[in-house]
């Protein structure tokens, strides 16, 4: 960006800085203290995005620099607690995310075992994942935790499909109904339950708003307030005015283990949208097993913390090979790291070819059924960060 003005002065509204595609991206009216961008300085790719913000809230707003996360968990605490009153009941559903369990870490605080957390398993989570997630948030950080295990119903429905956005609406519709009979058994169980937990951010709220409006987004994934009407149940969005390192912030704040603080998010659909093609319980194992040898070695090598999403993606594609004495035909598989703090931009990782090497060669043999291994070298814009 070529600044053509400094900011002295300007007695009326004036173009303060311009690139060679457009003649201004920024104005100011100095007289009348207002200034205006054309661009996004809060994500990734706005080279001195973080500056140009923190200038306009503490040089030229004159704001004090005096807040801390501590303080923002009590007066939520405490907001909690007068809203729901000294009997109500609030229900959630948690994945073990980091958004979801620091909102379930912050629930229990307030009101401690009227919070009831539920955790879907649909058959198309991580390796072992529902298990890890009870033990996490319900030994650790002693949330009031049901898990709901429902493999079985999610891949009877997904059998035969292979359109991403069908995948998509077929998993949240089934979600919703599966939720709807967990908030009716918890209501017959501890009485009406009027609140609803959820994890929403700030870029939620953003890309949500920007998929209704006429720069519609491409996916329906964003669904902010994902849940029906018809459940009438009233909203408790504590981090809706965070990004990601604000609530991993929190996190810490609260006493959160870092691995879940710290964990890459992972998409409600989950390993339905990263099997291209038809999902199986049988691929959903072959990709189960191939991304978690990828993330072992990530955390191994140091470099998960540096990573913002890592992930496998299984094709549905299949490549010759050879094993031994034999020739393979099998499938093929792509990694797919990237580098962001707010999803809505993304370069992909520069992973170092060592641990290219040990995930390729371990899971080309340890995986049965991935005979080939890709890296994906795609940023954000134009690609995605899914590949569904
Ligand atoms: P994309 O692929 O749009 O992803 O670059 C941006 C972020 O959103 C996550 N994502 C989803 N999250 N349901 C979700 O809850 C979805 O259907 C979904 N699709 C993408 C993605 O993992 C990334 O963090």
């Amino acid at each position: 960006m070529t600044y053509l003005t400094s900011l002295t002065n300007k007695p009326s509204i004036d173009d303060t800085a311009g690139t060679s595609n457009a003649d201004f991206v920024a104005i100011e009216n100095i007289s009348k203290r207002r200034w205006g961008l054309q661009f996004h300085p809060e994500v990734t790719h706005s080279p001195l995005g973080k500056d140009i913000l923190k200038n306009f809230v503490v040089n030229i707003s004159g704001a004090k620099q005096d807040w801390v996360m501590s303080d923002y968990a009590n007066e939520f605490i405490e907001e909690v607690r007068a809203m729901v009153g000294p009997t109500g009941h609030v229900i959630g559903a948690v994945s073990g995310g980091v958004d979801s369990t620091v909102a379930a870490v912050l629930l229990t605080k307030a009101i401690g075992d009227r919070f009831h957390a539920v955790l879907v398993d649909n058959g198309c989570l991580r390796k072992d994942e529902s298990v890890k997630v009870l033990q996490r948030m319900r030994e650790d950080c002693g949330v009031n935790l049901r898990c709901v295990y429902a493999q079985d119903r999610f891949l009877n429905l997904l059998k035969g499909v292979t359109e991403p956005e069908k995948k998509r609406k077929i998993i949240g519709g089934t979600f919703i109904d599966i939720f709807q009979e967990e908030a009716n058994k918890i209501e017959a169980e501890s009485g009406p339950c009027e609140f609803l937990l959820q994890g929403t951010l700030y870029p939620d709220v953003i890309e949500s708003i920007s998929y209704k409006g006429p720069s519609a987004t491409i996916k329906t994934h964003h669904n902010v307030g994902g849940l029906p009407a018809s459940m009438k149940l009233k909203l408790i969005e504590p981090l809706r005015e965070l990004f990601k390192d604000e609530v991993r912030e929190l996190g810490m704040a609260l006493g959160i283990d870092e691995v879940s603080v710290f964990r890459h998010p992972f998409p409600g659909p989950g390993l339905a949208i990263r099997i291209l093609g038809e999902v199986t319980a049988e691929r959903v194992k072959i990709l189960q097993e191939a991304d978690d040898i990828v993330i072992e070695e990530l955390y191994k090598s140091g470099h998960y913390r540096l990573i913002g999403q890592a992930f496998v993606v299984l094709l549905p594609v299949k490549s010759v090979g050879v094993m031994g004495d034999g020739r393979t035909y099998e499938n093929v598989a792509c990694v797919r790291c990237v580098e962001t703090t707010d999803y809505m931009t993304a370069d992909f990782y520069h992973l170092p070819y060592e641990v290219m090497s040990t995930m390729s060669s371990r899971v080309i043999n340890e995986v049965r059924g991935i005979n080939r291994l890709c890296y994906d070298i795609s940023s954000k814009p134009p690609a995605t960060i899914e590949w569904e």
